[in-house]
């Protein structure tokens, strides 16, 4: 049987929930992965140290082993300089939400007043934590990524030392950003290099294909899997897991959010083989993760299978992209 084995793979945007939730969801990241960066929008946000740490204990107590690190961030807030050092040991980067933007977010930035944000951001680049950011607008919604790239030239530009990595990326006006700013990186989906508008909304209503930012054209998704077959360099897989109960996402107000944290491997291991792209994974998955990050997970290894796997309808109350579907990759030991 082919199969293919990836080291200390890493997922750099990954939504775990709390409570129940993150009981029944932590394990499964932790199993097909080392590390992830945890994202900070619980009700309310993380934004202190004690919610850090106590978040953290909580992440540590419901995966089944200490192989998984978890990598925390604090949700982005106009920080000063003294509270930015006594956190500083505990975190990995600060997540920054436009208000209101997507779930759990009213209380992100609401403007982006460059000398309001300054002290922050200078305090960040002293004590080198990286900037992620949900960048879109409130405008159309096919727009809202296109439009926020001003914004993220204003900051590459105004803050030069301050690593900025682009969330979720979706369009091609973000895979060109990578190459005008230096301090500029993204993190790549699995869903967004396989879904286009069309497999959320073009046929029936797919649910369970809608996320922030939304999935675009057929040009956008070429873009992003140019940069992410080749491993750019500035690029690295954040799956942006983001698991809903279903019967959040399957009624009038679906939620936002697509829920891969247990397939992404399976399915990255497939779009890499179509394209005979497998040997730059390793890349994509983790090594240029760690180099953009700094971070050093400790040893792991998890072997995929050439054989059909087919995706549960559910995990627990959380319903997955492409449930009951079969695929061509397996994780070893995982029927
Ligand atoms: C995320 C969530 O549910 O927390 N939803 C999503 O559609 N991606 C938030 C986010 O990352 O935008
Ligand atoms: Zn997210």
């Amino acid at each position: 049987m082919k199969t293919h084995t990836l080291l200390m793979p890493l997922d750099m945007h990954l939504h775990l929930r709390d409570g129940v939730m993150l009981e029944n969801i932590a394990p499964l990241t932790a199993y097909s992965f080392s590390g992830a960066i945890v994202m900070p929008n619980l009700v309310p946000p993380v934004s202190s140290l004690d919610d850090l740490v106590a978040y953290k204990e909580r992440i540590m107590a419901a995966v089944p082993n200490d192989y998984f690190e978890p990598y925390m961030t604090l949700f982005y807030k106009n920080y000063d300089r003294k509270f930015l050092e006594s956190v500083a040991d505990e975190l990995t980067a600060i997540k920054l939400y436009p208000a209101g933007i997507t779930t759990n977010s009213e209380g992100g930035v609401s403007s982006f007043d460059i000398e309001e944000m300054r002290p922050t951001l200078e305090a960040m680049i002293e004590l080198d934590i990286p900037l992620c950011v949900h960048g879109e607008t409130d405008g159309f919604v096919m727009d809202r990524e296109a439009e926020f790239m001003s914004i993220y030239e204003l900051l590459a530009s105004s803050f030069p030392d301050l690593k900025i990595i682009m969330e979720h990326i979706t369009t091609k006006e973000a895979v060109e950003m990578l190459d005008k700013y230096d301090n500029l990186y993204a993190t790549i989906t699995v869903h967004h290099l396989l879904l286009t508008l069309d497999d959320v909304v073009g046929g029936m209503m797919m649910p369970h294909n809608f996320c922030k930012p939304i999935a675009k054209r057929p040009e956008d998704l070429d873009a992003l899997l140019s940069v992410a077959l080749e491993a750019h360099p500035k690029v690295m897989f954040g799956s942006d897991s983001a698991p809903h109960p279903q019967d959040k996402k399957e009624s009038s107000g679906c939620a936002a959010g697509v829920f891969t944290a247990p397939i992404a491997l399976q399915l990255l291991c497939e779009i890499f083989e179509q394209y005979d792209k497998l040997d730059n994974l390793q890349d994509f998955v983790s090594d240029n993760a760690q180099r953009i990050y700094g971070i050093c997970p400790e040893f792991k290894e998890v072997t995929l299978e050439k054989r059909e796997f087919v995706i549960p309808k559910k995990y627990s109350s959380v319903v997955p992209m492409y449930a009951g579907q079969s695929i061509n990759w397996a994780i070893q030991g995982v029927d």
